[in-house]
């Protein structure tokens, strides 16, 4: 099997504006130094609750590889800075999907996603992996490759098998299934490759060949659009305990997060956690962001900010008050590299932080509530 490490550095360099001299996939063995100005002390995950992660989404693939910077995560220096200094766990956001990763049949590219853990790991940070199983970001080669029903079969296993195994023992939790199901809560039989070719049994297989490749990882069902009590995240509630019986290695159940002030708050985020909880599951909410209708060229009301470090603040409430919701992640920190204004016209200024790094309410409303969660201990 072929395994390029070279990959990264050309794409970048044809598709992207690179600083000169700068190294495509710079090492990450170093810590990166604190920001300039910002104290140690002053950071989210300073006074995060010791059993708490407090994680972000890492830039790049996806959406940037449309705009007209280079690669965040390799190229911005204040990013990587206040990435190191404010967060104690890394979500890869397109660098281990399917058509990033596995580009070709027999061909990985894992340069990204190893500067991601050796960064992780010089700054002393956990990684969750995202993500084995979904319907979306998969390569052409395999949606269109009309493979036969064990073929596919193996193509999944080996991905998993390569994937989980090369990280293993350095990702602490996997979004192995993504978005099964429909908003109705039925499953994913039409856009879900392999739902709709293996059937729905496949779904134990992937958390069962995860489990095989890293047994001490932390195996996840991740979606949206359950935040709340209803059909989706019901079937969730039931799907989850019947594959437990039968064996199936499944430790949790995490909620994304993709909030709108357009929309109410969840109210019910708490109860619903909390009857995954009683469940014996792990919880983690994994991609919180709350986006905001702000026309091109205006700026938030102060009214829209308070708004939306409510709901911040209010997700994070739910998560802190559940014994089992043990990593808490937002998609992004700054409004610079989100993937909301790209998907969503008329809104976007979804993140806790401004495009030049000054911090919102919403990142406010996430320090005080993490500090109140355990009052003078902090997460060193
Ligand atoms: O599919 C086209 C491809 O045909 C084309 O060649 C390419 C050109 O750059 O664009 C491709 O689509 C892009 C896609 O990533 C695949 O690379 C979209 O434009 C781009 O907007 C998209 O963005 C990512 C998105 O997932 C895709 O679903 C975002 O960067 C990423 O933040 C977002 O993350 C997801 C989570 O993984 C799962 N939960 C929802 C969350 C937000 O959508």
């Amino acid at each position: 099997m072929k395994v390029r490490h070279s990959l990264a550095a050309a794409v970048l360099a044809s598709a992207m504006l690179i600083p000169a001299g700068v190294p495509a996939v710079a090492g990450q063995h170093q810590p990166v130094p604190q920001p300039p100005g910002l104290a140690k002390q002053d950071t989210l995950r300073w006074v995060a609750p010791q059993d708490l992660k407090v994680g972000t989404a890492v830039a790049g693939g996806g959406h940037h590889e449309t705009q007209s910077y280079p690669d965040p995560f390799t190229y911005d220096t204040e990013y990587r800075e206040r990435l190191a200094a404010e967060f104690n766990s890394v979500s890869p956001e397109n660098q281990l999907k399917w058509e990033y990763v596995h580009p070709a049949r027999d061909t990985y590219r894992f340069a990204e996603m190893d500067a991601i853990v050796e960064f992780a790991q010089a700054n002393n940070q956990v990684v969750r992996g995202h993500t084995l199983f979904w319907h979306s970001q998969n390569p052409a080669w395999l949606e269109e490759g009309n493979f036969s029903k064990d073929e596919l079969r193996a193509i999944l296993k080996e991905h998993i098998q390569t994937v989980v195994g090369r990280y293993a023992g350095k990702i602490q939790q996997w979004d192995v299934a993504n978005e099964i199901f429909n908003g109705d809560g039925t499953l994913r039989t039409t856009d879900n490759i392999w739902i709709r070719e293996l059937g729905p049994e496949i779904i134990a297989d992937a958390f069962r060949w995860a489990h095989e490749a890293d047994p001490k990882a932390k195996l996840f069902f991740n979606d949206y659009g359950v935040e709340g009590i209803n059909a989706k995240s019901n079937a969730y509630l039931e799907l989850i305990p019947r594959l437990q019986a039968e064996g199936v290695p499944v430790d949790g159940f995490a909620i994304q997060g993709h909030l709108s002030t357009r929309y109410g708050f969840p109210g019910d985020l708490q109860q619903n956690l909390q009857r995954f909880d009683d469940l014996g599951l792990e919880t983690a909410i994994t991609e919180l962001d709350v986006r905001m209708d702000v026309a091109r060229g205006t700026a938030p009301t102060a009214a829209q900010l308070e708004k939306q470090a409510s709901y911040y603040q209010r997700a994070l409430e739910a998560c802190v008050a559940v014994d089992e919701c043990n990593s808490f992640t937002i998609w992004g920190f700054t409004d610079k590299y989100s993937w909301v204004p790209v998907f969503f016209a008329g809104e976007g200024e979804a993140t806790v932080m401004w495009d030049d790094y000054t911090r919102k309410p919403s990142y406010h409303a996430l320090q005080e509530t993490l500090e109140q969660a355990s009052p003078g201990r902090g997460n060193r």
